[in-house]
């Protein structure tokens, strides 16, 4: 974009209701260089008080989040990253930081920069974050975290996964690019329980999810858990043959796991179905109808036998 002075980029930031954070790459510590006047108003920090320090500080003493050590491996790995982290402003009161972390190169292509993005994602999601806090450290409200994470697996929910499939479908839209999305199933989970008894068929699920999460493991990708032994996962900018190669290699891993399973007519082994599709999002589509494609594309495999569909 030519014909913009370095003041509009300014007023630009300056004038954006979401914050805006700017840190140091370079400098092991990562400290604050610049926040604009929306990432006071979120935190009620001044930018005094936060320039030259790392924001972690926001944290205060609630630090087991899931968020913060994928936001680490993202940092460390010089991607992009999307973190929904508990944050406490400065007269105490705790919120849903909901922030998109990108790092800036230079011409070289070394990360000089990280840029956040950040907002109240409270609103939103409807989850008080003080609950969600009570639940993981093991007090009242079990059901609060629940709606975001899974307790059984540590993937998110569905209702989580919609909202931020909603999020990326829009930009997909924008950028044009494909989003793909996988139903994965457990089969015949109920005789494997029958046999194993539930504690052996929840461990199984959470081996499972291992497996689909190890399958998907840059930081735009989303995989959640339905309920029981079905999963949901999806994939920005990924198209068909990439979403099917992958949906075949969890197949693969958890054939691998060579978890003993005499009842499946399917292996002797636990095995998973695989649904696959992917789209560039169209104007007339919606998130809605693609998870719904994804099923369809795996009561297909379930049916054909052959494990995948796309
Ligand atoms: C640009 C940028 C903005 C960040 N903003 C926040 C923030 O608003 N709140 C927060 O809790 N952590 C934030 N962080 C994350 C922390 O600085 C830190 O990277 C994270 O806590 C993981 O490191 P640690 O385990 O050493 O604390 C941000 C990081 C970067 C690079």
């Amino acid at each position: 974009m030519t014909g913009f002075d370095a003041s509009i980029y300014r007023r630009l930031v300056e004038s954006s209701p979401d914050g805006v954070a700017l840190v140091d790459a370079q400098n092991p510590e990562q400290p604050v260089l610049y926040v604009n006047p929306g990432f006071q108003a979120l935190t009620g920090y001044s930018a005094a008080e936060l320039i030259g320090r790392n924001l972690r500080l926001l944290q205060g003493d609630d630090r087991e989040q899931d968020g913060r050590h994928r936001l680490r491996e993202a940092l460390a790995k010089g991607e992009s990253c999307r973190v929904l982290l508990r944050n406490y402003r400065k007269d105490g009161r705790v919120f849903w930081n909901e922030m998109t972390i990108l790092p800036l190169l230079d011409p070289q292509g070394r990360v000089t920069h990280h840029v956040g993005h950040h907002r109240d994602a409270g609103e939103r999601l409807h989850i008080d974050p003080k609950l969600a806090r009570d639940s993981l450290s093991g007090a009242h409200q079990p059901t609060a975290v629940a709606i975001r994470d899974d307790r059984l697996t540590g993937l998110f929910t569905l209702p989580y996964l919609e909202e931020l499939l909603k999020r990326d479908w829009s930009v997909a839209q924008r950028e044009k690019r494909s989003i793909a999305v996988f139903a994965i199933d457990i089969d015949a989970l109920d005789l494997y329980n029958a046999t194993f008894g539930r504690a052996a068929g929840d461990s199984t699920i959470r081996r499972v999810a291992h497996v689909v999460s190890g399958c998907l493991r840059r930081s735009s990708d989303v995989a959640a858990r339905i309920d029981g032994g079905s999963l949901i996962a999806f994939a920005p900018g990924l198209n068909v043959e990439q979403a099917l190669r992958i949906g075949q290699q969890m197949a693969e891993r958890v054939r691998e796991l060579r978890i003993h399973h005499p009842r499946s007519a399917v292996l002797r082994y636990i095995s998973v179905s695989v649904g696959v599709c992917a789209a560039v999002p169209e104007s007339s589509d919606s998130p809605a109808n693609l998870l719904q494609k994804s099923q369809q594309q795996l009561q297909i495999a379930k049916k054909s036998g052959r494990n995948q569909a796309a």
